[in-house]
């Protein structure tokens, strides 16, 4: 069997699967990254699925366990949430870290939101702040569509013109205006992790037009567009990466801010959703 006709059969078992416990056609998908719980509570759900349970669906580590699809409506909206993602520094290849954007879009998938938390590099920003991501740098050492194409899916050579929807762009500033949140925008690079950066790093990040830093996002970002969804994201900014004013970060630090700020991002994409 073909590369691509391997990938085929795994995607039909695991859509067939998903079916076979949630019968619902998702419009939106939303990737819930780290801190970014509360969403959920908004979702009327309708039926979720482990991924231990999909078949060909990476296997979870420690990171990842607990992950689940989740179906249901929000705000008028069909949607499908991933609660837990796949990262390149667990050990996942960029093909398994797209896998479920690719099973997202066969379930019906059109519009994708994504969400993660991120180093801020703009000395504009605090921690807390929310960031609408207008563009990004792929700093993976990879892509996901490296390999055999499958012009079915899109094609060969991308164009990145436009990958953040413009009118989703505009959509989220509007909505963040009336709810008197201080919306930042700017560009996402993502790095393997999973240090964090150095402040030599940070400081190279930085010139090279970067305003936020994290571990995730790009890899499903170009998958969604490959495959011809529309895209809308943003970072929780957890820490500040300013090279001559470096300090500590914990984990915990990044996981308490992102928790903190986690309601003003779940009013801003429920808003966003509402609109679309
Ligand atoms: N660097 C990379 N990834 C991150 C950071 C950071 O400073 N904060 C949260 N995720």
């Amino acid at each position: 069997m073909s590369e691509i006709q391997q990938f085929h059969t795994e995607l039909n078992e695991a859509v067939d699967f998903i079916k076979s416990k949630v019968d619902f056609t998702p419009s939106i998908g939303i990737i819930l990254g780290t801190g970014l719980g509360s969403l959920v509570d908004g979702i009327e759900m309708v039926g979720s699925v482990d991924y231990d349970d999909i078949p060909h669906f990476p296997l979870s580590t420690v990171e990842s366990h607990h992950g689940r699809l989740l179906f249901g409506n929000l705000r008028g909206k069909k949607v499908v949430c991933m609660q837990g993602r796949f990262h390149f520094y667990e050990g996942y290849s960029f093909k398994q870290i797209v896998f479920p954007v690719r099973v997202m879009k066969a379930l019906g998938m059109e519009t994708i939101i994504v969400s993660n938390a991120a180093g801020g590099m703009n000395p504009n920003f605090v921690a807390g702040d929310v960031m609408l991501i207008n563009d990004h740098i792929n700093f993976f050492p990879g892509n996901p569509l490296i390999g055999e194409n499958d012009n079915k899916l899109g094609p060969r050579f991308p164009d990145m013109y436009e990958v953040y929807n413009r009118n989703y762009l505009q959509l989220a500033k509007d909505i963040a205006l009336t709810q008197n949140l201080r919306l930042q925008e700017g560009v996402y690079l993502a790095v393997t992790g999973p240090c964090l950066e150095t402040a030599a790093e940070y400081r190279m990040f930085r010139r090279m037009g970067a305003d936020a830093v994290g571990m995730s996002t790009i890899p499903e970002v170009i998958a969604a567009h490959h495959q011809g969804n529309k895209v809308l994201a943003f970072s929780i900014i957890t820490d500040m990466g300013l090279p001559d004013n470096m300090h500590p970060c914990s984990i915990d630090d990044v996981i308490r801010i992102a928790g903190e700020a986690d309601p003003k991002l779940r009013d801003l994409i429920a808003g966003c959703v509402e609109k679309m």
